[in-house]
C-alpha cells in the first residue's frame, strides 16, 4: 500500500523545506519534490512532522485505589485525535510483583492501542529480585526506570533503594526517571493541613510547594551523578526543580527535564475556584503553580534547558475525583491532555513566538526519540523511518470541550480554550488514523517499540567513570620511616 503526501512543507527538529513524503508498507521509502502516486494526501498549506510522542501516561493504571479511566484504546485514540502518534506508559508493579510479570499485565491491556507505544519500568520497592528482573527488563526493551520520591507509603522509594537502582540502571545502560518531591515532606505537610482544616482541593498545592519539587530534583541529580547514570526529571514545574536541572547541565551532568503542557499553559488559580468540582479535576502532583513558575518552564524550553514537552495523562472521572471530598489528600492525582498537548503548545508556543516551529518539533517528538534511543525509527521524517507523521493545519481552528473529545472522561482541563494547529491527517505508521477531525483510528493497531540499551550517553558516562574511577597512587620511593 502506497501513500503519497503531497504539496506541504517538511518540518523536522533542525530543518524546514518543500518536499512531498512517500510511504509504503507503513515506512517512509521517498522523500523529494513530484512524488506521486498510491492513495494521496494534499498537505498545501499545512506543515508535515513526525507524530508527537508522549513520554509520559499513565492508561488504565491501578493508583490510589481507582484505575486511571482512559485505557490503551481510549487514550491511543485521543493521542491520534491530536497528532500525537506514540505514547510511553508506566508499568507499575505491584510490592513484591516481579517486573516481568507486570510488564505481562501491561501487555495484555496494550493490546488494544491505536498506535505505537512503549513502556518505562517504574521501581516501586526493592529487593535482589527487583535488581534481577531488571536485566530481564532491559532484555526485553524496555530501558528506562522510573523512581516516584513521592507517594510515601505506596510508590516512594527511599535515598538508599534509589542509589542501587541508579546504579543497576547505570550498569545496564538504562535512563532513570524520578518523580521529584520529597514523599516525607509531603506527608508533614498534609497531615498539618488536614488537622487545620484544609480539607478542599487548594489545600493539595499547599502540601506540595516547589521547595519540595526543587529539593527532590537536587537530591536525584546528585544521587544520578554518583552513580554515573543519565537522568531524566518528569513532570518539571517549578522554577526551583528547572534551576536544579540547568545547573546540573551547566555542570556537564546528563539531565534532562520535562515540563507538562499543563504547567505550562494552565495556574494555581484553578484551585480557588469556587466550584470543588472543578478544583479537584485539576489536582495533580505536582501541583499547577504561579505564573512565574510557567515563564521559568518556557523559559527552559526556548534556551534548551527543558527538553521534552508530555502530558502525564492519568485521566480520572468526577465521580472518581470526588473520593477526596473532605479530604483533599484522597483526591485521585491526575490530568489528561493527550489530545491538546499539540495544540495548546502550537497556539501558546509557536503562535506566541516563544518556540519555532522546528524547537516545537523537538520538544513533542524528537527530543525523547533520541533520549530513549529510538531515534530515526521514531521521531524523524526520514527515508526508513516509521510513517508515524502530523500533517498539521496551522490555520485550523477549534474550541476545546469534553464534548468533542476521545478521552472517556467527562470534562477537559483545557475547557473552552480556542486552539489552532491541528492535524489535517495524522498518520500511524502509513495508516491514516485521522481526517480533518473524523477519527478512523484502529483497535489493535499499535505495536510496542522495544529499545535498545546503552545509547551514546550511556557509553560516554561509563567510559569517564572508567577513567576516573579512584585508584590507589603508585609510589615510586618506599617511605623513611622511624628515624
Ligand atoms: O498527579 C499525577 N501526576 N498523577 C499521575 C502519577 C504521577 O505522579 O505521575
Ligand atoms: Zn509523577
Ligand atoms: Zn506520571
Ligand atoms: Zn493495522
Amino acid at each position: 500500500m502506497t501513500t503519497t503526501i503531497r504539496n506541504g512543507t517538511i518540518v523536522t527538529a533542525d530543518l524546514t523545506y518543500q518536499a512531498d513524503v512517500q510511504i509504503e508498507n507503513g515506512v517512509i521509502t521517498a522523500i523529494g519534490p513530484g512524488l506521486k502516486g498510491g492513495r494521496e494526501l494534499d498537505a498545501t498549506g499545512c506543515y508535515i512532522m513526525p507524530g508527537g510522542i508522549d513520554p509520559h501516561t499513565h492508561l488504565e493504571m491501578p493508583f490510589m485505589g481507582t484505575y486511571s479511566a482512559d485505557d490503551f484504546e481510549s487514550g491511543t485514540r485521543a493521542a491520534l485525535s491530536g497528532g500525537t502518534t506514540m505514547v510511553v506508559d508506566f508499568i507499575l508493579p505491584g510490592q513484591g510483583q516481579g517486573l516481568m510479570d507486570a510488564a505481562k499485565a501491561w501487555h495484555n491491556k496494550s493490546g488494544r492501542a491505536n498506535c505505537d507505544y512503549s513502556y518505562h519500568m517504574a521501581i516501586t520497592w526493592w529487593g535482589q529480585k527487583v535488581w534481577e528482573d531488571m536485566e530481564d527488563s532491559v532484555k526485553a526493551g524496555i530501558t528506562s526506570f522510573k523512581h516516584f520520591m513521592a507517594y510515601k507509603g505506596a510508590l516512594m522509594v527511599n535515598d538508599d533503594e534509589m542509589f542501587s537502582s541508579f546504579r543497576r540502571v547505570g550498569d545496564l545502560g538504562g535512563v532513570a526517571l524520578v518523580h521529584a518531591e520529597n514523599g516525607d515532606l509531603v506527608a508533614e505537610l498534609t497531615a498539618k493541613l488536614l488537622a487545620e482544616g484544609n480539607t478542599g482541593p487548594e489545600a493539595h498545592g499547599y502540601s506540595r510547594p516547589p521547595q519540595v519539587e526543587g529539593e527532590a530534583t537536587n537530591r536525584a541529580i546528585m544521587i544520578a551523578d554518583m552513580a554515573g547514570v543519565p537522568l531524566y526529571v518528569v513532570h518539571t514545574s517549578c522554577e526551583e526543580a528547572h534551576e536544579a536541572i540547568r545547573r546540573a547541565r551547566q555542570a556537564g551532568k546528563r539531565v534532562w527535564g520535562e515540563p507538562l503542557i499543563q504547567h505550562l499553559t494552565l495556574d494555581e488559580s484553578e484551585y480557588f475556584h469556587p466550584d470543588w468540582d472543578h478544583a479537584a479535576r485539576r489536582v495533580m502532583s505536582p501541583p499547577f503553580r504561579s505564573k512565574d513558575h510557567q515563564a521559568s518552564l518556557w523559559a527552559g524550553l526556548q534556551s534548551g534547558s527543558l527538553s521534552c514537552v508530555a502530558t502525564d495523562h492519568c485521566a480520572f472521572t468526577t465521580e472518581q475525583k470526588r473520593f477526596g471530598l473532605g479530604n483533599f489528600s484522597k483526591i485521585p492525582n491526575g490530568t489528561g491532555g493527550l489530545e491538546d498537548r499539540l495544540p495548546m503548545l502550537w497556539t501558546h508556543g509557536v503562535e506566541t513566538g516563544r518556540l519555532t516551529m522546528n524547537e516545537f518539533v523537538a520538544v513533542t517528538s524528537t527530543n525523547i526519540a533520541k533520549i530513549l534511543n529510538m531515534y530515526p525509527k521514531k521521531g524523524a521524517v526520514l527515508v526508513g523511518a516509521d510513517a508515524d507523521l502530523v500533517v498539521l493545519d496551522p490555520k485550523a481552528s477549534k474550541v476545546i470541550t469534553a464534548a468533542g473529545q476521545q478521552s472517556a472522561i467527562d470534562y477537559n482541563v483545557f475547557e473552552g480554550k480556542e486552539v489552532r494547529g491541528l492535524p489535517r491527517y495524522t498518520l500511524t505508521r502509513g495508516q491514516v488514523a485521522v481526517t480533518e477531525g473524523k477519527v478512523t483510528t484502529e483497535e489493535g493497531h499499535g505495536r510496542f517499540v522495544g529499545r535498545e540499551a546503552r545509547p551514546a550517553v550511556n557509553r560516554a558516562l561509563s567510559t569517564w567513570k572508567e577513567l576516573t574511577a579512584p585508584r590507589p597512587v603508585q609510589r615510586t620511593g618506599v617511605p623513611v620511616t622511624g628515624v
